[in-house]
């Protein structure tokens, strides 16, 4: 597994490299940064969910595995946009150091490049990484037509985070399943579990945005409040009749620093993050659960890790 995510990062690396020796740079700019590596991992993963011994992936499962990743590099070219954001992967966001117009571009390109590892992947890979990007682009408009919304409800919160990020997670697994032509039910099961498992995974990294520090992160903090992004612990406060009246009129458009300092000092003051992190850890478990039918391989077991690492990541900071 180690050795498979070393032959990631090569593959990662040659796929975005083009004739445009300022392309590639802006390209690889957040590959070199690193990144939790976890959409290959699951890949890689799902792929060997059903061998005893894990040996080696194969060149077409880490090959998928990359196409994800790149889809997921992309997304973030263009959501640090979005989001104004001046650091990722605890370098210099792509927009910060080349602008957005470059950014966007170069997002793009990744996105290109995904699709075109893909189609060598057959059909039913391409079309799927094809209906990933849509799902993860619908994802984002439903968030930006909620911004700055005190009303956001939890069905319309729950319906943007399927699009922007579990679809992806969903859609790791089932390549890595797709590729080693595994069962189908074992397909779906492994489908079901990325899309469980990323909807902990949204609902911890917006937990952590309110809770962590810039350098836990390795991206801005406390930004959400700043985009108008009002995520789970901010609707449960907003609900909240000892909360709801003193945070509502601190999230305003032009919320200043102290303002966004303060509603997460008062979000942080309630239940709103207990209760989330209560959300995640049900959608963990039901991650696990689609589990429960395979065989105890290195591969299920790495998948069950994750889902239990991920809600102590975010419990972490709270004890
Ligand atoms: C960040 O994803 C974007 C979200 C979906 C929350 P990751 O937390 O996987 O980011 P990297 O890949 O480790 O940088
Ligand atoms: C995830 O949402 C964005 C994508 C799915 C691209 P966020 O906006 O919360 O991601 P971070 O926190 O910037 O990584
Ligand atoms: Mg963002
Ligand atoms: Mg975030």
């Amino acid at each position: 597994m180690e050795s498979d995510l070393v032959r990631v990062e090569d593959e990662l690396l040659r796929v975005v490299s083009s004739d445009s020796d300022f392309l590639t740079d802006v390209a690889s700019h957040l590959i070199l940064a690193g990144g939790k590596r976890v959409r290959p991992g699951f890949a890689m993963a799902s792929a060997a969910v059903l061998d005893p011994d894990a040996g080696t992936a194969s060149i077409d499962v880490v090959r998928g595995g990359c196409a994800v990743e790149l889809v997921h590099i992309g997304s973030l070219y263009h959501d640090d946009v979005m989001d104004d954001a001046t650091t990722r992967r605890s370098v210099k966001s792509v927009n910060a150091e080349w602008g957005n117009l470059r950014a966007i571009l170069a997002g793009d390109y990744l996105l290109g490049r995904a699709s075109e590892l893909a189609a060598d992947l057959g059909t039913e890979v391409a079309g799927l990484l094809a209906t990933t990007i849509t799902h993860l682009c619908e994802g984002q408009i439903l968030e930006l037509e909620s911004a700055y919304d005190p009303t956001r409800t939890i069905e319309g919160y729950e319906r943007s985070i399927t699009g922007k990020t579990a679809a992806l997670l969903g859609t790791a697994c089932r390549i890595g399943a797709l590729v080693a032509e595994l069962p189908r039910p074992v397909v779906e099961s492994l489908t079901e579990f990325g899309l469980a498992y990323g909807m902990a995974f949204q609902v911890v990294d917006d937990i952590l945005d309110l809770i962590a520090t810039d350098e836990q992160l390795g991206k801005p903090s406390g930004n959400d409040l700043v985009e108008g992004i009002y995520t789970l612990p901010v609707i449960h406060s907003l609900a909240d009749p000892d909360i709801g009246p003193e945070l509502a009129p601190l999230l305003t458009a032009d919320i200043s620093l102290d303002a966004r300092d303060q509603a997460r000092g008062l979000v942080r003051s309630g239940d709103g993050v207990d209760i989330a992190l209560d959300v995640a850890r049900s959608w963990a478990d039901k991650a696990c659960a689609t589990l429960t039918g395979l065989p105890d391989t290195p591969g299920a077991e790495a998948l069950r890790a994750a889902s239990v690492d991920l809600v102590e990541r975010a419990a972490a900071p709270l004890s």
